[in-house]
């Protein structure tokens, strides 16, 4: 057993996992051949994955680094997925050392490479939980250790939210999280999106390859309006929800070449 309590038996390579699938995506060796397989056939038949996945990567150090230069301290990142440098302390600790983040994810993978890649720093911590069970992480007592609710908190929900069926009500969990944040939280979202893939471009196929494959969780794209009722009890920071690579960027405003590659929503709210 390791620390986080569990067994690298429980590593299932029968099924493909969303974790291990992003990981090929982003050219990652920590897949199995049964997620290779999967990922492969949603890059034959949805190329814009990789520069998808690639762009969210890039949305999610740009949105740390604002968290932690917006003053914020501890840092609570929900699927934070398989371990992939730089992660979110890394770039927190980039602007201020004293960050704090508690990493979660639900997936025995990610626990695997945890110690080695996320826990080095002694003001971080992981376990393995459900996002879909917010008294489960709430009360957990790494969070305990690591997350003072008196403080303003990071939220990061970025890419998972996807993985939450509609019948799963993501927004209450979303809302079960937001109101134990106090004033001046911030929450970050990222959320794939079928708004810039019309069918042809084949998105709804790849969706069903997680499904044909009993992949441990489907995807479900949501349109804009469906996106922004997350940030309900939020004050959207400038420039709002928008296509990731125009959040902020780094460098030159995105092409609409570049722009139309990328299915994925992202925003940082500010609790109000
Ligand atoms: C696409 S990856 C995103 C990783 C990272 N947040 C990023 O944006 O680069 C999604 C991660 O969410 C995790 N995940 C999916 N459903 C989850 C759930 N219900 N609870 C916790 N983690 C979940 C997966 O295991 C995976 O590691």
């Amino acid at each position: 057993m390791t620390e986080q309590g569990f067994s690298v038996r429980e590593i299932d390579t029968s099924r493909p996992h969303p974790a291990r699938m992003y990981d090929f995506f982003l050219g990652g060796r920590d897949n199995y051949e049964v997620d290779r397989e999967a990922a492969q056939r949603v890059v034959d038949i949805f190329p814009d994955i990789v520069p998808t996945t690639r762009a969210n990567r890039r949305f999610m150090h740009r949105t740390v680094r604002h968290l932690a230069q917006s003053g914020i301290r501890q840092i609570i990142d929900i699927g934070t997925g398989i371990p992939t440098a730089p992660n979110t302390h890394q770039v927190a600790h980039e602007v201020s050392p004293d960050v704090r983040v508690a990493y979660i994810d639900n997936d025995p993978i990610v626990a695997t490479h945890a110690g080695a890649h996320l826990l080095g720093a002694g003001n971080t911590g992981f376990f393995l939980a459900d996002l879909r069970e917010p008294a489960t992480i709430l009360g957990h007592p790494t969070i305990g250790k690591l997350i003072d609710f008196d403080q303003p908190i990071g939220l990061m929900l970025v890419a998972v939210l996807h993985f939450v069926r509609d019948d799963e009500d993501p927004a209450a969990l979303v809302a079960a999280y937001r109101d134990v944040l106090p004033a001046g939280s911030m929450m970050v979202i990222s959320h794939a999106t079928s708004d810039f893939h019309p069918p042809e471009t084949g998105v709804e196929d790849a969706k069903d390859v997680y499904k044909d494959r009993e992949a441990t969780a489907t995807v479900t794209t949501r349109p804009y309006e469906q996106v922004l009722p997350f940030f309900d009890g939020f004050d959207l920071v400038d420039p709002g929800l928008v296509q990731i690579p125009l959040w902020r960027p780094d460098g030159p405003t995105p092409t609409a070449e570049e722009l139309s590659h990328v299915g994925t929503y992202g925003g940082i709210g500010i609790k109000v």
